[in-house]
């Protein structure tokens, strides 16, 4: 495929790659959600099948990832088997110039934050259309609810001056429903100046379970960008 014909894709892949070329054979590895990450596990998979690494073990942080991970022969944990997590590889839909991220555009941060946070090293993998100066800047915060709180928390959302939104389902009538069985409110701030005050103030609002903002978790960043019509790689 040309970069032309879909840049986005090829960038992804590209970077899911790198991402799966740094596992090593023993490894404990936390599975990521979303498109970015689907490369990753399906490179681990080719490189599992090739012999060219040997005895790794996934944890998965959504059903996604888990249903992938089984596709491509990933061999699975869970976290009451393991002590540790040598590294996880997850997605981001925003990342900032801290390298903190938002996430939760497939619904899944609450996993991913407990996956994430436990790894010794947490590598975040995007296209370059995910970094910004700003979190907030062009994604609204995912906050996961427990559904008798909806409407409860939309109100203190907008107390805090956020635009809480319901998410809806795509092919599926009413609201999204996570994998733990709770709604996810999509919440747009005109201004993030404090992700680690707002990552806190939202999960303190009885009946969130957890947001979408994530703060110091970030080890690296790799990012996948178009360079002279060629997909590469850089570190940020
Ligand atoms: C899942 O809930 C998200 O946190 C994803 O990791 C994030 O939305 C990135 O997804 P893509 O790789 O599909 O852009």
């Amino acid at each position: 495929m040309s970069v032309a014909a879909d840049p986005v894709k090829l960038m992804k892949q590209k970077v899911g790659q790198a991402a799966a070329d740094r596992v090593q054979s023993g490894s404990i590895v936390g599975l990521g959600t979303g498109s970015t990450t689907a490369y990753t596990i399906q490179f681990l998979g080719e490189r599992l099948k090739a012999g060219e690494l040997k005895n790794i073990q996934g944890i998965p942080t959504s059903f996604q990832a888990e249903v992938l991970a089984k596709q491509y022969g990933i061999p699975l944990t869970t976290l009451d088997a393991v002590d540790h997590i040598d590294l996880a590889i997850d997605g981001a839909d925003e990342v900032d110039p801290q390298k903190n991220l938002i996430k939760g555009g497939g619904a899944a941060h609450t996993r991913e934050k407990i996956v994430d946070s436990l790894a010794d090293q947490f590598i975040v993998v995007v296209d370059s259309s995910k970094i910004v100066d700003r979190l907030g800047s062009s994604f609204p915060v995912p906050v996961e609810v427990i559904p008798m709180a909806i409407a409860p928390v939309m109100r203190a959302i907008e107390k805090l001056g956020g635009q809480p939104e319901l998410r809806m389902g795509v092919k599926k009538a009413g609201p999204v429903i996570t994998d733990q069985g709770n709604m996810v409110i999509d919440v747009k701030f005109d201004n993030i100046s404090d992700p680690a005050g707002l990552e806190k103030t939202l999960n303190n609002i009885p009946g969130v379970l957890e947001n979408g903002i994530f703060v110091g978790v970030t080890d690296l960043v790799l990012i996948g960008e178009v360079q002279n019509n060629q997909p590469i790689v850089r570190e940020m």
